[in-house]
């Protein structure tokens, strides 16, 4: 397990440890190369080998663009989208050496459109988005598995801030059970709920004056 905060991977650590598994934590920020190289060291050295690595770490925010953001959106990238490549830079040569490997990134449904309000969060995971795919493409050829996981909104830290509507959110502990049946079924890709993934898929396919009469009335609504 990999995040910042020592103490709380601490104490996961305890409340999930049992007689049957070999847990190990480290401290990394994500948008720190050197770190991720030397996380990738220590955990190959502990492990003797990494099969799967889950790329789930991020960040959330609203931003208002007419505010100078130059500071946060490289913040934010440097997290949600250089935390990803900063590992796939790493771990594409190690799965593609080893013949195998499987590389687990979330990303969001968020990464569809350009929405009112989350300029900089929507368009790191189009970005995050975007790599997982050329990288899926690319991979395959070696037999290692690129996933993307996009989930619709969930009960966590990062949206307890949100004052907007949050349509189908779910908890966390769900989403969990859902993204764990999802990586062991093999998909390449996996959206939910399912609510979420239609919407989703509605505003992808809308023509763009559309879509952009409906933004703009988001923000009549002042949301
Ligand atoms: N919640 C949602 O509705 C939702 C929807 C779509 C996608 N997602 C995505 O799901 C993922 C998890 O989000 P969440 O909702 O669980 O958010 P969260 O509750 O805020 O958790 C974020 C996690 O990322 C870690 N993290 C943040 N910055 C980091 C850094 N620089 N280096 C290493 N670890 C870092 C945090 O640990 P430390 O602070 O200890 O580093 C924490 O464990 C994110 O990629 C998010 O974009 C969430």
């Amino acid at each position: 397990m990999v995040a910042r905060n020592s103490e709380r991977l601490a104490s996961l650590k305890e409340e999930i440890i049992t007689a049957d598994n070999n847990i190990h934590y480290i401290s990394c920020d994500v948008s720190d190369y050197d770190q991720c190289k030397a996380t990738f060291d220590i955990a190959k050295e502990e492990f003797g080998s990494i099969d799967m690595a889950i790329l789930n770490a991020g960040a959330g925010l609203n931003s208002i663009l007419s505010i100078p953001h130059l500071e946060t959106a490289q913040k934010i990238m440097g997290i949600n989208y250089f935390g990803i490549v900063n590992f796939g830079n790493i771990l594409f040569p190690y799965f593609k050496g080893k013949g195998k490997g499987e590389f687990i990134g979330v990303s969001s449904m968020a990464d569809v459109r350009g929405f009112e309000g989350s300029g900089i969060y929507c368009s790191t995971k189009a970005a995050v988005s975007s790599y997982l795919e050329s990288a899926r493409a690319e991979m395959r050829h070696h037999g290692v598995r690129v996933m993307t996981i996009k989930p619709g909104f969930v009960d966590t830290n990062m949206t307890k801030k949100n004052k907007h509507p949050m349509p189908f959110i779910m908890d966390s502990p769900k989403a969990a059970r859902l993204m764990y049946k999802a990586i062991n079924s093999r998909k390449n890709s996996y959206s939910f709920p399912w609510q979420t993934h239609l919407g989703s898929y509605i505003l992808d396919i809308l023509p763009d004056p559309i879509y952009e009469i409906l933004a703009t009335m988001r923000g009549k609504f002042g949301q």
